[in-house]
């Protein structure tokens, strides 16, 4: 039986208010779920240089690795955009560094899931550590 999602959605809810989108005015808010069970934020952080900017997604992934995890296990992705919000490539190669294929991925709007895929789903035949032997 799978957690309740709300306490993900609450966290992404409240990075995505604290979203620095002044340029695309498009704010995201992600929340990941560790093996450990310690929940991460994040937002997107944007820059005025366009491309140093930082999704919502890294935020999250950066605050749980400075915390000391390493293992994703649960994704959740948050905008207040009429489509969910797919992970960008990026995002989907930095969640695979970190995630097994089957972790989950939830798209979500303000009211909550909107679909649910999976790291594998995202990025098949993904290049990773194990490409490397490691
Ligand atoms: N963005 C994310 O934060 N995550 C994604 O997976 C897709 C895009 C952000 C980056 C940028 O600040 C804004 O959305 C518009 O592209």
């Amino acid at each position: 039986m799978s957690e309740s999602l709300e306490p993900m959605l609450d966290l992404a809810r409240r990075a995505l208010a604290n979203a620095h989108a002044p340029y695309s005015r498009f704010r995201v808010g992600a929340c990941i779920r560790a093996a450990s069970g310690q929940l991460y934020a994040g937002c997107n952080v944007e820059n005025a240089a366009y491309p140093v900017s930082q999704c919502a997604e890294a935020t999250a992934i950066g605050a749980m690795v400075a915390a000391g995890d390493r293992k994703i296990v649960e994704v959740l992705v948050l905008t207040a955009a009429a489509e969910p919000c797919s992970p960008c490539g990026r995002c989907r190669q930095q969640l695979a560094e970190f995630a097994g294929p089957d972790a989950r991925v939830h798209l979500c709007g303000p009211e909550g899931v909107r679909a649910t895929t999976s790291v594998g789903e995202l990025l098949p035949l993904a290049f990773g550590p194990e490409t490397l032997g490691r």
